[in-house]
């Protein structure tokens, strides 16, 4: 069986080749190297000790799409292309309109001509929005603050009315909560260009030097410590749940949505001395005012990915924090 991966270069891309190639997938992986570098994907083959089909390849180029889809049986795609700088995209919201929901249909449109109807699409918790906590896959979607949340939204909305239109489509929609960790070969991991915007990797170069002090971005939330609560991922078990989904799409037909988080909540307190614990640094922070958009907390219901795809959660904070720390001490100018 072969499987594309779009963006399969980037963060949780890289790992979830590495999950596919060791579960015997041949993968294919079409980037435009925006936000990753090439040598990614070398490095996806040393761990693995497989090689994979590689295409430098922007998802909005129709040609070069149908060239891959040509030159390959493609069994299933899994859709990671795009962009997910939330601040970035209120500043360029057509930028985002455009390389995601223009990729995107592009994509599924070359898909319906190769007769490739089997998807994961990498959605997001943020379509939730305002809901209770935790949230569940029937809760309604699309209340959304910022222009990147409103495309996960538009494009689950999208394969919605594909399936509609064609029975034949077998989708599946993971609502990733917060992915942090890497692989723990410390080959690769969370490396995003500039100064970061979410917690994790600002917290590694804090504690690396690259950056001087960490701002927690509100003290007085209704919390236990004030802080705001996420449901934070190992993004191996994230590129885990990958491998079940597929593993789904390839054996139906129907569209699902499913959460993956681990079903708990930590503070960004909790983070940081996690951190503190895992790396045996102190981390230099402040706590500052909230930011724009933030929620106070939120959290995953997984029991339907669990009950429908057999996937759970193994990895906890811990984990997640030195295996982030071994990366970066690995890495500390990032990956070349
Ligand atoms: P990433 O930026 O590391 O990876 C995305 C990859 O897609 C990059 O390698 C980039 O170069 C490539 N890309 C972007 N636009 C492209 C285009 N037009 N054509 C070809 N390649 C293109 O991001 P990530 O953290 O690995 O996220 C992967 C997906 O998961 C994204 O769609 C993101 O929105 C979604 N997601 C991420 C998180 C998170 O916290 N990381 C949370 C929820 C959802
Ligand atoms: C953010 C996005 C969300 C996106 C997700 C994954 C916003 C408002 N939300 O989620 O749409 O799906 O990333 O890409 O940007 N924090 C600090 N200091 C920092 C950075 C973060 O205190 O320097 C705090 C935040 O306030 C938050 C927590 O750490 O409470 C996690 O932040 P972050 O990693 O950015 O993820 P989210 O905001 O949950």
């Amino acid at each position: 069986m072969t499987i594309l991966v779009t963006g399969g270069a980037g963060y949780i891309g890289s790992h979830t080749c590495v999950e596919l190639l060791n579960a015997g997938y041949d993968v294919v992986v079409v980037d435009n190297y925006y936000n990753s570098v090439p040598e990614v994907l070398n490095r996806v083959e040393t761990i693995t000790g497989k090689s994979l089909k590689k295409y430098e390849c922007d998802i909005r180029n129709r040609e070069g799409l149908e060239k891959i889809f040509a030159e390959n049986k493609i069994d299933a795609v899994i859709h990671f292309a795009g962009l997910k700088a939330v601040g970035e995209s209120s500043r360029l919201p057509l930028l985002y309109y455009e390389n995601n929901i223009s990729g995107s249909v592009v994509l599924f449109e070359v898909m319906e001509k190769f007769s490739c109807k089997k998807i994961v699409f990498s959605s997001s918790a943020t379509v939730y929005g305002n809901n209770p906590i935790p949230y569940q896959e029937t809760m309604t979607t699309g209340d959304v603050s910022n222009p990147y949340g409103r495309t996960k939204h538009f494009i689950e909305q999208i394969l919605g009315d594909v399936y509609t239109a064609d029975n034949e489509w077998s989708i599946s929609l993971l609502r990733y909560f917060n992915p942090i960790g890497a692989h723990e070969s410390g080959l690769i991991g969370e490396d995003p260009n500039g100064i970061p915007n979410n917690l994790m990797p600002y917290i590694a170069r804090v504690a690396i030097g690259r950056l001087p002090q960490l701002t927690v971005f509100g003290g007085d939330y209704d919390t236990k410590d004030g802080t705001c609560i996420r449901d934070y991922i190992h993004v191996v078990d994230l590129a885990k749940a990958h491998l079940c989904a597929v593993d789904k799409v390839l054996n139906g037909t129907g569209i699902e949505a499913y959460n993956i988080g681990n079903g708990v909540g930590y503070s960004v307190l909790d983070i940081i001395h996690a951190f503190e614990k895992a790396s045996g640094k102190k981390l230099n922070y402040v706590i500052g005012g909230r930011r724009a958009g933030d929620l106070p907390a939120f959290y995953a219901d997984a029991t339907k990915a669990n009950t429908e795809l057999g996937w759970k959660a193994e990895y906890g904070i811990d984990k997640m924090c030195e295996d982030t720390w071994n990366f970066q001490t690995k890495n500390p100018e990032g990956i070349k």
